[in-house]
């Protein structure tokens, strides 16, 4: 067996020396022909490890460059360097992996995240991206923990669909069928009848009809996936290819929803703060010297750490649309709304239906030509929207009005249909962007920068 070390994490949090450890790791820095900063990704700490004067060929000592990969025997003693209790006197380096110091791109300084971004396979090992990651996964875990805590079931929703959950037709197609002389039929168009699935099929922008298909059953479920969107939008906010979180839960209406979304969020962050906190400090000191380059109007105000607690302890603002509007017609951008008005997450409620999509619940008492659907919208401070839900159109003959008003096909969306025809009730969910969120946790102001292969227009490397 190879592979019998001490993770680095577990290593620095002890105190007990004189004990012989296995380490290994990459190297960071190299000083002095003397002093090795090792990690192994299991925390932004490096173990020190002291390679003394003497006891080392030459040959050894020239092959441990920036990048190189090692395995170290040795001896931990106590640290008489500033900022770690513990380093490692080593008795034998092996070099497992050469670097070659002139044509690694990672040099012991800071690197822009634009250029990171261009060498994307190398980036997770700097510590802005270690903590990132490390993060992305804490919140991962604990998505399911919530649900699973609360009841909830795993769904897992296709990749592959024929329906259109938004109707926004931001879909990438799925085929088999060649792209030059594809067969077409009496009408002249593309005959899907002979593609693969023999219709026509896309990756999914959401797994939310599905998913209320599973709540009609299991009454709370959830699906936590990557979604396609194939929408030309080359903001920090945008990827094609994003995880989304999506419970659906039978019985709720829209305020039981708004209180789920909020105790998620909540939940999330405040795990994060309780298991990541030497990243998340990592990250607040990170952002604070960024913001310091910024004009003062431009800077956020609270630190990154603050501004989580303060999410935690205070609950939601919650508003309509009409009141949103209000609010920002007083001559203020919609980020004002959050960021400089609120100061919190805000919850928007009661869109119009003709900007949203057509499962969302019709208010009732509506002026004709006013209607509204109880949708709600989650705004984060330095995000914008960060969730998106509502409760749904559970009586049949709404919804097929609807969506005829909408030319949604009834036809292929029987199977959705059958759940207002058999045994229906109230319910309501929300889809929340995975990596908004991590966004939202991080600090990191683009988005490129929080998933570890960033699918954006003409840009899908790796
Ligand atoms: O508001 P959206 O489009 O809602 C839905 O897809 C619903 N079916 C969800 C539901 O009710 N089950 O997307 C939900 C969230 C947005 O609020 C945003 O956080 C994120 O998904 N999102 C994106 N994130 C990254 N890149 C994109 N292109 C995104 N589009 C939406
Ligand atoms: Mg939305």
């Amino acid at each position: 067996m190879f592979n019998q070390r001490i993770k680095i994490k577990q290593l620095l949090s002890g105190t007990a020396t004189g004990i012989e450890v296995v380490v290994m790791g990459w190297v960071r820095t190299f000083r002095n022909n003397q002093f090795i900063a090792l990690n192994d990704g299991s925390t932004n700490a490096n173990i020190q490890i002291v390679a003394s004067l003497g006891e080392f060929d030459d040959a050894i000592l020239k092959r441990i460059t920036t990048g190189a990969s090692l395995k170290i025997i040795g001896t931990v003693v106590e640290s008489l360097g500033k900022g770690q209790t513990v380093e490692v006197k080593a008795t034998s380096i092996e070099i497992l992996g050469d670097s070659d110091a002139e044509k690694y791109p990672l040099q012991p300084k800071k690197h822009s995240l634009e250029f990171l971004r261009e060498k994307a396979h190398l980036r997770f090992r700097t510590n802005t991206f270690g903590s990132v990651f490390r993060i992305r996964h804490s919140l991962a875990f604990t998505v399911h923990q919530f649900f699973n805590d609360r009841g909830f079931l795993y769904l897992h929703t296709p990749i592959i669909t024929s329906s259109d959950a938004e109707g926004a037709g931001e879909m990438f197609r799925v085929t088999t069928l060649p792209l030059e002389g594809a067969p077409k039929n009496d009408a002249g168009e593309i005959d899907f009848t002979q593609d693969f699935f023999g219709k026509s099929t896309n990756l999914t922008v959401s797994g939310q009809l599905e998913g209320e298909l599973g709540a009609m059953a299991f009454s709370d479920i959830y699906t936590f996936g990557p979604t396609f969107r194939a929408e030309n939008s080359n903001t920090t906010r945008h990827l094609a290819e994003f995880w989304m979180i999506e419970p659906e839960v039978a019985f709720n209406d829209l305020e039981d929803n708004m209180n789920l979304a909020e105790d998620f969020i909540k939940h999330l962050i405040a795990y994060v703060m309780k298991n990541n906190i030497d990243d998340l400090q990592f990250l607040d000191t990170r952002l604070a010297e960024e913001e310091k380059q910024l004009p003062t109007e431009k800077r956020s105000g609270l630190g990154l750490i603050e501004k989580l607690k303060f999410v935690v302890e205070n609950g939601f603002e919650r508003i309509t649309y009409t009141e949103a509007i209000e609010i920002i017609s007083s001559g203020e951008h919609e980020r004002y709304l959050v960021e400089q008005h609120f100061k919190k997450p805000v919850i928007v409620t009661g869109y119009p239906a003709a900007i949203k999509a057509f499962y969302m619940r019709m208010n009732d008492g509506c002026e004709p030509g006013k209607e509204t659907v109880a949708a709600m919208d989650i705004l984060a401070p330095g995000i914008g929207e960060i969730v998106g839900g509502s409760q749904r159109e559970e009586r049949l003959e709404k919804l097929e009005a609807r969506m005829n008003a909408m030319h949604i096909p009834l036809q292929e969306m029987s199977y959705y249909l059958d759940t207002r025809r058999f045994g229906s009730v109230p319910h309501a969910g929300f889809g929340l962007g995975f990596e908004r969120m991590v966004q939202f946790v991080t600090g990191m102001t683009n988005i490129r920068d929080v998933i570890p292969f960033a699918r954006t227009p003409k840009n899908c490397e790796y």
